[in-house]
């Protein structure tokens, strides 16, 4: 028997509108998790802000599950995803590697992106072996102490040199 769950079906991005804000603020990591992400609250907050960010509810069966948010400058080939978190309750269900895979896929589609970056804390296990399937290539620690990972749209290697 598989003792993983099955997700309850395909997940879809969507900007956080109204509609999703609330719910987005209602959703959170487990107390031993949060040390890995930024709230919600100051992720929006941020999001405000930044023209470059691009917050996204991550949406499964009719709700939402989780959130992301990621940077692009419009003449830039390189995006930065900064935020990933699903609520503790629906974690280990598949959401975010599919969230993961859907922001991949909106980025490609902008058509002018050919890398992708991430930061997260080294000791994040799950993120580092969630991140390590998708091809990203960790390329080392920045200045924070933050591990620095890349992945090349539609290459499925590092990003070379530019
Ligand atoms: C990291 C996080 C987004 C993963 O979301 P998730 O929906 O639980 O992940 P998935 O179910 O899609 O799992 C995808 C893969 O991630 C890895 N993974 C997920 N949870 C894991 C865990 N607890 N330990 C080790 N690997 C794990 C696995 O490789 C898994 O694939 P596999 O089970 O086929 O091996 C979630 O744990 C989370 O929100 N954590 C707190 C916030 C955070 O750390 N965000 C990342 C900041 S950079």
């Amino acid at each position: 028997m598989n003792p993983r769950p099955i997700a309850a079906g395909p997940v879809c991005l969507k900007p956080v509108t109204d509609v999703y804000r609330k719910d987005v603020l209602s959703i959170d990591v487990s107390p031993d998790q949060a040390r890995f992400v930024a709230t919600n609250a100051e992720s929006l907050r941020e999001a405000r802000t930044d023209e470059e960010a691009r917050p996204r509810a991550v949406i499964a069966g009719g709700r939402v599950v989780g959130f992301l948010m990621y940077s692009m400058a419009p003449d830039e080939p390189e995006a930065i995803v900064y935020r990933l978190m699903i609520d503790r309750r629906d974690q280990g269900k598949g959401y975010g590697m599919a969230a993961m895979r859907a922001v991949l896929g909106e980025i490609a589609a902008l058509g002018h992106v050919r890398c992708v970056k991430i930061c997260y804390d080294p000791e994040n296990a799950a993120a580092r072996r969630l991140y390590g399937k998708l091809g990203f290539a960790e390329t080392g620690l920045d200045e924070d102490g933050e591990m620095i990972a890349e992945l090349r749209l539609g290459a499925d290697r590092a990003c070379g040199p530019r």
